[in-house]
């Protein structure tokens, strides 16, 4: 009988622990356990054993009735705090764990950074609220120059303003070291404009400059071609445009075919029916800027350019709408 005892009692156990939710905890609790469950039953086989077994046999059965409880009580809790109740369905498949990935902005940004540096560009740096002498003055803008006007940029104080363009960061460059010097200088500017599909109040640059001795035109046409060409393919076509810009002298603006139509819809909205997109400004450093940072424009010559990386963003992945890079739009960002 003792035996027999033992055996049921690692049955029930063994049972009571097969319970997956709370719901199977309580139908074991009460077959087992309530007035008319089994352990109870087993207590009114005492009168059909010896006398001399039935200290033994209720020391068994009061062990078994604190140990099914015990388990039940313990089962219970942990299926509370986890949570794993009748809730869950087990059958689910996992949620997708969604990584985030790469903006289209940052993945321009660094892509062209990594071609500049194959190029033996380095990166350099300047601050937003720039002073007036390192977006005006230095970059040898006359008195009239519209771009000074409230108008047009976005003052932060009678002398400070948020900078216009990142050529600010050519002379704090120049003014820190001597040539050979070859830098890129990606970054925010701030102009105070109307926002259409190619145009921003706030959008990006990234600056470049290069100072040495025999420093041509013909080597800023070579290094901005080889660049678009290793962002957009051997086939793209770029077009150097006469142009003005005070702090450079020869000035030009480069574009690149247009993505959207290949010059092949007159009514385009990103070319304007041209068939080209403006991507940025270049030409050979004025020899007045050179001579007013300390560098002597009869030893050495130079090159800078500015590029717009939204816009060369947009023809990288074929964006119709400035805006859409800064809207943060799921769906738009998902596509990348
Ligand atoms: C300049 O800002 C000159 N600093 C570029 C330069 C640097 C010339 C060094 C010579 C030597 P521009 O205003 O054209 O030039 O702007 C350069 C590029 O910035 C444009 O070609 C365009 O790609 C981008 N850009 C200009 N305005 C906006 C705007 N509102 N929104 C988005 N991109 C713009």
């Amino acid at each position: 009988m003792l035996g027999q005892i033992k055996e049921i009692k690692e049955n029930i156990l063994a049972d009571i622990k097969k319970s997956t939710n709370l719901e199977e905890i309580e139908e074991r609790r009460i077959k087992y356990l309530s007035r008319k469950g089994e352990i109870p039953k087993l207590f009114s086989k005492m009168k059909e054993i010896e006398p001399s077994q039935r200290k033994e046999l209720g020391l068994l059965l009061n062990s078994l009735k604190e140990e099914a409880l015990s388990l039940i009580n313990s089962m219970r809790a942990s299926l509370e705090t986890t949570g794993s109740g009748t809730e869950i369905d087990l059958s689910l498949p996992p949620r997708k764990i969604d990584l985030g990935r790469e903006h289209p902005w940052q993945r321009t940004r660094n892509e062209l950074a990594s071609i500049f540096k194959r190029m033996g560009f380095s990166i350099a740096t300047g601050p937003e609220v720039e002073t007036e002498y390192y977006i005006f003055d230095a970059l040898n803008m006359p008195s009239w120059h519209p771009a000074r006007r409230v108008s047009d940029s976005l003052y932060v104080d009678e002398k400070r303003l948020l900078r216009t363009e990142t050529s600010s960061v050519q002379i704090r460059t120049m003014e820190k070291k001597k040539p050979p010097l070859r830098i890129i200088s990606p970054g925010r500017v701030y102009r105070n404009e109307k926002e259409n599909a190619t145009h921003m109040a706030m959008f990006s640059q990234c600056e470049g400059l290069y100072v040495d001795k025999g420093v041509s035109f013909a080597g800023l046409k070579g290094t901005l071609l080889a660049f678009f060409r290793t962002l957009y393919g051997k086939d793209t076509k770029v077009r150097f445009r006469p142009h003005y810009f005070p702090f450079t002298e020869p000035s030009a603006e480069a574009d690149v075919t247009c993505f959207s139509c290949n010059g092949k819809k007159s009514d385009c909205p990103i070319c304007k029916g041209t068939g080209w997109i403006e991507i940025g400004g270049c030409g050979m450093v004025n020899p007045v800027v050179l001579e007013g940072v300390g560098i002597d424009s009869e030893v050495y010559t130079g090159y800078a350019f500015g590029l717009g990386i939204e816009r060369m963003a947009m023809l990288k992945y074929g964006i119709s709408d400035i805006r859409m890079i800064y809207e943060n739009d799921l769906r738009f960002l998902e596509q990348f």
